[in-house]
């Protein structure tokens, strides 16, 4: 496959963490190429790295070392700036706990992405359809703590969606859910892949919900992915 035809492409990541008794190195040695529109799941033990190699991905932190190349342009080598008009335009992000903002709507929360560039009424439009494609034209003037699990989870994927991003970043997106709820995520993100061709890199520890995917990989400590 050519190098055009990846969309993200992590090579020799490392990631330590700080911790009490000194260094934690998370990450040694992670590499993954992730080819446009293609479905990547990432499976592994509990503290093995799995959110630690997402949020570099998602350019939410940084790398000791290795490189990540999003098309021609290297995130490591981005200033605060580049690497937030990164998050906010390329990549969408759906955590396991929604991450809603409390204070806000559904349709605030979705709006949020847009506003920034966009005028209001353009955002309200384009959350409003948004929350309908989620299935919550209902509910768009609901408070997160007046929503459901399955609810609250299908705000954060609108919200992940408003930028129409080539890239979806899932983190145990059905965790918290109950199997009927977890199985509408899954529907909705194979009904994403459908219309949008959105590539996505999902962390999960439910084999049913990697049904339909390019390729499973299991990360190994050191955060060396294999084929699963
Ligand atoms: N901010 C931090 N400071 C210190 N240690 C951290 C920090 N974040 C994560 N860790 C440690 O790094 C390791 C990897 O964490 P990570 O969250 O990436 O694991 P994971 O594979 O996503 O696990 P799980 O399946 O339980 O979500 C864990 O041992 C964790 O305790
Ligand atoms: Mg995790």
């Amino acid at each position: 496959m050519s190098a055009s035809e990846n969309i993200l492409h992590a090579a020799g990541l490392a990631k330590s963490y700080q911790s009490g008794r000194g260094q934690l190195e998370v990450l040694h040695d992670c590499s993954l190429t992730l080819a446009k529109h293609e479905r990547v799941a990432i499976i592994g033990q509990s503290g093995v790295g799995k959110s630690t190699l997402l949020h570099l991905l998602a350019g939410l932190d940084r790398a000791d070392r290795g490189s990540i190349r999003f098309g021609e342009r290297r995130l490591d080598a981005m200033g605060e700036a580049e690497l937030a008009a990164y998050r906010n335009q390329h990549v969408g992000m759906v955590f396991q706990f929604y991450h809603l903002l409390p204070e806000f709507t559904a349709l605030e929360n979705v709006m949020m992405p847009i506003l920034i560039g966009r005028d209001i009424s353009t955002a309200q439009h384009r959350a409003a359809d948004l929350l309908e494609e989620v299935g919550l034209g209902e509910r768009r003037h609901h408070f997160p703590s007046q929503m459901s699990g399955g609810e609250r989870q299908r705000v954060a994927i609108a919200r992940a969606l408003a930028s129409d991003p080539e890239i979806l970043l899932a983190d145990e997106p059905t965790g918290n859910l109950d199997h009927e709820n977890g199985l509408r995520v899954m529907d909705i993100f194979a009904g994403l892949h459908e219309r949008h061709r959105t590539a996505m890199v999902l962390v999960t520890h439910n084999p049913e919900l990697v049904i339909g995917f390019d390729r499973v990989l299991n990360m190994e400590p050191g955060g060396h992915l294999a084929a699963a």
